[in-house]
């Protein structure tokens, strides 16, 4: 890489702790800050996965993993303590993490909307508001713009069907992310989000699998096809290097072209 190019993009020296990094869009995302340099620490409910750490480690990269079951608050509150007891300071935090269930809407369980929403939208603010108030009160002279990214979904700006919960806490995501860089952007924090179209992975194996809503969702893909997880390296790093220190409180759009038909 030229020097130019370095300045805007490396992640070199960087601490950066990723939730759903063990398999599809963290797993690429973990890979994608590696190599751009950045240490990952990934926050797992299982630690017996070390496949995406062991993967990075193989290409020469830096990975911890820590753990951190999503579902249990105390758990969520403890991860800033327990990763400053590995690195001095946590320079981006990507929220990836997520579950989904899927009922028609008048038969939809509480249980599953209690769970859907503590994953995909409580355990994210309190990770967002701890990271974050780290980031305010260390010293961060000359590490750069705290930089902290979340996973949207096209269900944070449609409705779409049988997963009221899930846009429920998708659209939740885009307002926090706003809340947050409203307060944090003059702070030297850059709060973002990004909003997947549809990525083949285990989330999505369902709809890939029922043929007639498969052939809808690609008829309405102007790229016409589905998205990879590997599609998601290169936002992940523009948003977590000094090459996007003024973009605040965004959804970026990663889907294909959807959201334009
Ligand atoms: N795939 C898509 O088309 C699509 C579209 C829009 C948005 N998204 C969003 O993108 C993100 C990643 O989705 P994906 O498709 O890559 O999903 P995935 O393959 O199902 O992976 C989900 C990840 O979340 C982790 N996770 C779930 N519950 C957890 C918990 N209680 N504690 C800790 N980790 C937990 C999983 O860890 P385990 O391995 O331990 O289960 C796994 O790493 C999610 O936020 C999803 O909503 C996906």
């Amino acid at each position: 890489m030229t020097d130019f190019v370095n300045s805007l993009f490396s992640l070199k020296n960087k601490n950066a702790i990723i939730t759903g990094g063990t398999r599809g869009i963290g797993a690429s995302i973990a890979e994608g800050l590696a190599g751009a340099g950045a240490h990952v620490i990934l926050l797992q409910r299982d630690l017996s996965n070390t496949t995406t750490a062991d993967r990075i480690k193989k290409a020469g990269g830096q990975a911890t993993i820590i753990e951190c079951d999503l579902g249990v608050n105390s758990q969520v509150n403890n991860v800033v303590p327990k990763v400053l007891k590995i690195v001095d300071h946590i320079d981006i935090l990507i929220n990836c993490g997520g579950i989904q269930r899927r009922f028609p809407a008048e038969d939809f369980p509480e249980q599953d909307w209690d769970d859907v929403l503590q994953i995909n939208l409580k355990s994210v603010f309190l990770l967002i508001r701890n990271v974050g108030k780290h980031m305010l009160t260390s010293d961060r002279k000359g590490r750069g713009n705290g930089k902290i990214i979340s996973i949207a979904s096209l269900v944070s700006f449609q409705g779409g069907l049988t997963v009221p919960a899930y846009t429920a806490a998708k659209h939740g995501i885009t307002g926090i992310t706003k809340s947050f860089a409203n307060e944090w952007s003059s702070k030297g924090i850059n709060v973002n989000a990004i909003a997947p179209g549809y990525i083949a992975t285990d989330m999505t194996d369902a709809l890939m699998k029922d043929e007639n809503r498969s052939r809808q969702i690609m008829e309405r893909i102007p790229a016409q096809r589905w998205g990879k997880p590997s599609d998601f390296m290169g936002p992940v790093i523009f948003l977590s290097s000094p090459a996007s220190d003024y973009v605040c409180g965004d959804c970026m759009l990663v889907d294909g072209g959807w959201m334009g038909r």
